[in-house]
């Protein structure tokens, strides 16, 4: 039996559950989804994938579970099992010495959230040493930025469930803003728009194609259109609906302002020598909710500065993560120079 578990690095999202082991690489990359039993809500019938592949096949008998909300645990037992199933799966259970964890979090997390999550960590992998890091911090090293250097780099992190954005130099978050504004918001936003201005009824699932296909953060040149199907509202019955780009922008137009707005409120915070690096070097755009159509053009158009979206955006976070999972003496409180911003 080996003796010593590898350190872990985990990227929790509200959508994508990503696991690093040292030395091994990305092992997990599966939606943070857990699916019970209706009848006996405590018997877990699948996590990750193959909750997703159930989900598809019997919903009517089984409650899917995002134990993940916002990037703060908002179910404590569902949280554990499904980190204790990722854990085991990941690194099996045969070890002596328990693995050093890594986790992502959002910005301004307060200490309540940090403690019921690194409390979660703890029992499913049975170790104490839990590190916590903030996601722009973890997404600016995974798309190669200088972080420990006296640099200003500004760093925005949209995913599901939270646009975190944060200004970071010296090793370290200078401003940092977290909102609960992502790809989730734009999805209900689309919702709302078909219910209310075409009587159509829609799922988030269709949401979320119609956003990856269709919506855009700027009016397109040359509109398109796509053909929707739902319930119409009036009769109840199945009903479809033309929906224009221009319909899908109006309709997000407001969870994107709401980022633009959380990017001007860091910058007016942040100090004028790190603004210049900023204002040369350009906003970073992590995590896939950053893919959809224009984001980086509107941010850029509105701010005034140039904007580089990573080459894949949505797996920033976890290669960072696994390059502190690599050098975890980084982040370890033993270590003297450990990062600021993160605590165990
Ligand atoms: N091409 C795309 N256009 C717009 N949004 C996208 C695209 N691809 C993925 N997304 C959105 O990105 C979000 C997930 O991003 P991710 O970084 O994985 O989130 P999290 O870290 O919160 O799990 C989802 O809301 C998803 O719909
Ligand atoms: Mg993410």
């Amino acid at each position: 039996m080996p003796f010593w578990a590898p350190d872990i690095g985990i990227d929790l999202g509200t959508d994508h559950f990503s696991l690093y082991v040292r030395s091994r690489g990305i092992v997990i990359s599966e939606p943070s989804l857990v699916v019970l039993d209706r009848e006996s809500k405590h018997t877990v019938r699948a996590v990750g994938d193959e909750a997703a592949f159930l989900l598809g096949r019997s919903p009517e008998r089984l409650t899917a579970v995002y134990p993940i909300r916002s990037g703060m645990v908002s179910d404590f037992d569902i949280a554990e099992l499904m980190l204790k199933y990722f854990i085991r799966k990941a690194i099996g259970v045969s070890y002596l010495g328990k693995p050093r964890i890594i986790v992502s979090v959002p910005c301004n997390m307060d200490d309540v959230n940090r403690k019921a999550l690194t409390e979660a960590v703890r029992f499913a992998a049975g170790s104490k040493h839990v590190f916590l890091i903030e996601k722009p911090f973890a997404a600016a090293i995974g798309s190669g930025l200088p972080v420990y250097d006296p640099v200003g780099n500004l760093v925005v992190d949209i995913g599901a469930g939270t646009t975190d954005v944060a200004v970071i130099s010296l090793g370290g978050l200078v401003v940092s803003q977290s909102i609960q504004v992502g790809g989730n918001k734009m999805d209900e936003a689309l919702v709302n728009y078909l219910r209310r201005e075409c009587s159509i009824l829609i799922g988030t699932q269709t949401a979320e194609n119609i956003k990856k296909d269709l919506a855009t953060a700027l009016p397109l040149e040359e509109p398109r259109s796509i053909l929707v199907r739902g319930i119409n509202q009036l009769n109840t019955s199945a009903g479809t609906v033309r929906l224009s780009s221009d319909q899908a922008y109006n309709a997000i137009k407001g969870p994107c302002a709401a980022i633009v707005k959380a990017i001007r409120w860091v910058l007016e915070r942040t100090p004028p020598e790190l603004s210049a690096d900023i204002m040369r070097g350009g906003i970073h755009l992590t995590g896939d909710g950053a893919r959809l159509f224009a984001l980086d053009r509107f941010i850029s158009e509105s701010l005034s500065i140039p904007v580089l979206l990573a080459r894949d955006p949505g797996d920033c976070c976890i290669l960072g993560i696994g390059y502190l999972t690599e050098n975890i003496q980084l982040v370890s409180p033993a270590d003297k120079n450990a990062t600021p911003g993160i605590r165990s």
